[in-house]
């Protein structure tokens, strides 16, 4: 009995220590997301519904999956996904690519151009306010430990790790900016600093080249190392795609 109320209070606490980016953000900002009417991420949303139903190549995803409302609901939670065919975890983005190419006939897009960035945040929003729930054990086990190993490599001229700012610093001011904890719940995201939606990869790069250090290529398996080791930390967080950041 003793044990399980303690079991309880130390799963409180771990999900307490956890916080998302939202919570690190002003009362304006926060407003803004709170307001799908003032959120600007919601113009990528419309061109992603447009898109969903828009014939390209032989069908459209309606087509195949139906109405996206029920078809995706929980799918952006589970990603970065270990793909068996391919022997590597791949983010939504490459699955929904993946889709387009393979199963539409359609026409390859640009990673993080408009249509891809739309696609994805319309998939992502119907997963909004569920908990993360990557997978990591199994065949994907391998690729995690490669992420928390870059996670906690030390990187660039300045020689700092991720960890060394959004687990040892986070809550600290750097420059105008509080250190958030970094967690990836809200991708893709609008950013009042890109004045646009960009996607995790973008964030990531920007963090890098923070450090002077060089970034991951965009293709790159690292990347989604450590997309899936961001996102396995971030578990039990809600989605909030598209969220609205400083
Ligand atoms: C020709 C039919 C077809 C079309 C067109 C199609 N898909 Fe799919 N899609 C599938 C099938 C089949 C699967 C695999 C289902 C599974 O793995 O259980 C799938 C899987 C997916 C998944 C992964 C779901 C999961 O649970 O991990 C996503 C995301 C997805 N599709 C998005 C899209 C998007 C976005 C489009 C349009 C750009 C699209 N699909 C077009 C047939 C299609
Ligand atoms: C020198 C400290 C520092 C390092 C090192 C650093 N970051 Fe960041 N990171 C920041 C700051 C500051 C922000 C917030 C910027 C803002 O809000 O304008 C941020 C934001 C983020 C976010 C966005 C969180 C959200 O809520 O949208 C993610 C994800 C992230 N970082 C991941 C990483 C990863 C992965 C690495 C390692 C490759 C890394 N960061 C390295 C300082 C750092």
């Amino acid at each position: 009995m003793i044990r399980r109320i303690l079991l309880a209070a130390l799963l409180v606490m771990a999900a307490g220590e956890r916080h998302s980016g939202y919570q690190d953000a002003s009362p304006q900002v926060r407003a803004m997301q709170d307001d799908d009417a003032s959120n600007p991420g919601f113009l990528w949303i419309q061109q992603g519904e447009t898109l969903w139903n828009e014939r390209a190549g032989s069908n459209s995803c309606a087509d195949c999956h139906g109405a996206a409302t029920t078809a995706m609901r929980g799918v952006a939670a589970r990603y970065p996904l270990f793909d068996a065919r391919l022997g590597r975890p791949i983010t939504l983005a490459q699955r929904i690519e993946q889709c387009r190419v393979e199963r539409q006939g359609a026409a390859q897009v640009l990673a993080e151009s408009d249509e891809a960035l739309a696609l994805t945040a319309y998939v992502g929003l119907q997963s909004r306010g569920l908990p993360l729930s990557v997978t990591t054990g199994g065949p994907t086990r391998q690729f995690y430990a490669a992420g928390k190993a870059l996670f906690e490599k030390r990187l660039g001229q300045l020689n700092l790790a991720c960890a060394q700012c959004h687990d040892d610093r986070a809550g600290e001011r750097l420059g105008g900016a509080v250190i958030p904890q970094g967690h990836p719940n809200g991708y893709p995201e609008y950013r009042l600093e890109w004045q646009s939606i960009g996607s995790l990869e973008r964030r990531i790069r920007n963090c890098m080249q923070g450090v002077r250090a060089e970034p991951f290529a965009a293709d790159s398996l690292e990347l989604v190392e450590l997309e899936l080791y961001l996102a396995a930390r971030a578990n039990g967080l809600a989605v909030e795609t598209p969220a609205v950041r400083p």
